[in-house]
């Protein structure tokens, strides 16, 4: 049993002890780092902000290296200072049983002593605080989550899921027939993984998420001969094309269709989505918390428009490639090298693409703002206009969406 510190910590005070793994520095040390691990923000001083008393060490982790003791030893500001005694606010009884496994895995709460560990209750405090904000109002706990295929857009999903604390390792579970690709997954994120996509299925149940993340055309095989019963999970499928009649045709009820882009493979991606007909009130919310991991993510009210999104952002990536090597090549036209010129071509997208999303502009003002009278933009602006620089582009958009309608229908 250790005392940490008699700090005032608003209303809450707790009696806490080591519990008997505690008794081996190592595995101490371990547990203090797993906490601090989990609070994403970097921010070493997160407790404190929670303390109002004015001591900016306070509850800080100087104490990381696990040694418990020196908490309470070393901080002789604390010597003076009452223990704050416990009051079991509805809050703090929240708070814990959200966070109890974690908690139980270095400690055990004990109400009848005086001893307080106020660092760990502020930084439960402040991570539960954090957790529900990053995943909108109320408390949310990490999505089950299941991948059938466990390929690039498994890799990328999953990773954001994982980083973002909106799904946990030891809940996701993916099915790949390549037991190299599995064992790959399993060390890069600590994942589960099955050959068998009935075993990913039927262990999510109806409170967890399936993502079908296989090619369009092993889609059917991969279903076949589950048990898609009414304790169906939500299945959200990613497959270009495969529209939510012919998931119903393979048995899918509670269904959502999404399209992806490639730059979700770097969390940038644009997605978009559509629930089909058996999904239940709230899956909408679920459909947006696993395609938020890797981008944006848009409702859509009829399926009909994913094909403009295909056309869109599905296809987009490559106009956009498309651009910076014409920009690029600009370059190297007026003498810039291959790698100058390319470097500068991406990032020069990037940086408007950023202006345009952070900013309260639209593209047109931010495209006057550079324009100055007689200057170099309008000299190059006027030539894209002359060109059918604009027209290009929209029927660029308007020819992949009529060949992804054309698709939906093979
Ligand atoms: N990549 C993108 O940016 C993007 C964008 C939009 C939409 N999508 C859609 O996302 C889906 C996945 O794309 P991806 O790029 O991740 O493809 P991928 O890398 O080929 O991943 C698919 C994985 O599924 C595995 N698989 C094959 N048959 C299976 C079965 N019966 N059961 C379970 N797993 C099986 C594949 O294994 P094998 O290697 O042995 O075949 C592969 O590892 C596709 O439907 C695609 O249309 C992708």
């Amino acid at each position: 049993m250790f005392l940490l510190t008699g700090r005032k910590v608003s209303c809450v005070s707790v009696h806490l002890e080591a519990d008997s793994d505690d008794d081996n520095g190592d595995d101490n040390d371990a547990d203090n780092h797993d906490a601090s691990d989990d609070d994403n923000d970097g921010d070493s001083d997160d407790a404190s902000n929670d303390d109002n008393d004015g001591d900016s060490d306070d509850a800080n982790n100087d104490d990381s290296d696990g040694d418990i003791d020196d908490a309470g030893s070393d901080d002789n500001d604390d010597a003076n200072e009452e223990p704050c005694t416990l009051q079991w606010s509805p809050k703090l009884q929240l708070l814990l049983s959200c966070y109890g496994s974690p908690l139980q895995r270095f400690m055990q709460l004990r109400q009848n002593n005086s001893e307080v560990i106020c660092s760990q209750i502020l930084w439960l405090k402040r991570s539960f605080v954090l957790r529900a904000c990053s995943h909108g109002a109320g408390i949310v706990a990490p999505l089950t989550i299941g991948f059938l295929g466990g390929g690039q857009m498994c890799e990328a999903l999953l990773g954001g899921l994982l980083a973002q604390g909106t799904a946990e390792a030891s809940k996701a579970l993916v099915s790949e027939p390549v037991e190299a690709r599995r064992a790959y997954l399993e060390s890069k994120f600590g994942v589960r993984t099955t050959a068998s996509n009935a075993e990913v299925v039927s262990s999510m149940g109806a409170g967890g998420v399936v993502v079908l993340a296989v090619k369009p055309q092993v889609a059917s095989a991969a279903l076949s001969g589950l048990n898609l019963g009414s304790d169906s999970p939500l299945f959200v499928s990613i497959m270009a094309g495969v529209t939510l009649q012919k998931l119903a045709d393979m048995g899918l009820r509670r269904v959502a269709r999404t399209m992806p882009n490639t730059p979700a493979l770097v969390g940038l991606g644009a997605s978009a989505y559509v629930l089909g007909p058996g999904a239940l009130p709230t899956d909408g919310a679920i459909v947006e918390k696993v395609m938020s991991a890797v981008g944006v993510c848009e409702k859509l009210g009829d399926e009909k428009l994913l094909d403009a999104v295909t056309g869109l952002s599905g296809s987009g990536p490559a106009y956009v490639y498309m651009m910076i090597e014409a920009m690029a090549d600009g370059g190297v036209r007026n003498g810039l090298t291959r790698d100058v010129a390319l470097k500068l071509a991406a990032q020069t997208v990037m940086g408007a693409a950023k202006m345009t999303i952070a900013g309260d502009k639209h593209p047109a003002q931010l495209r006057n703002a550079v324009e100055s009278p007689g200057g170099t933009t309008i000299a190059g602006t006027t030539t894209l206009e002359a060109t059918g620089f604009r027209n290009a582009v929209i029927s660029a958009v308007t020819a992949a969406k009529e060949r992804a309608t054309e698709l939906g229908k093979i």
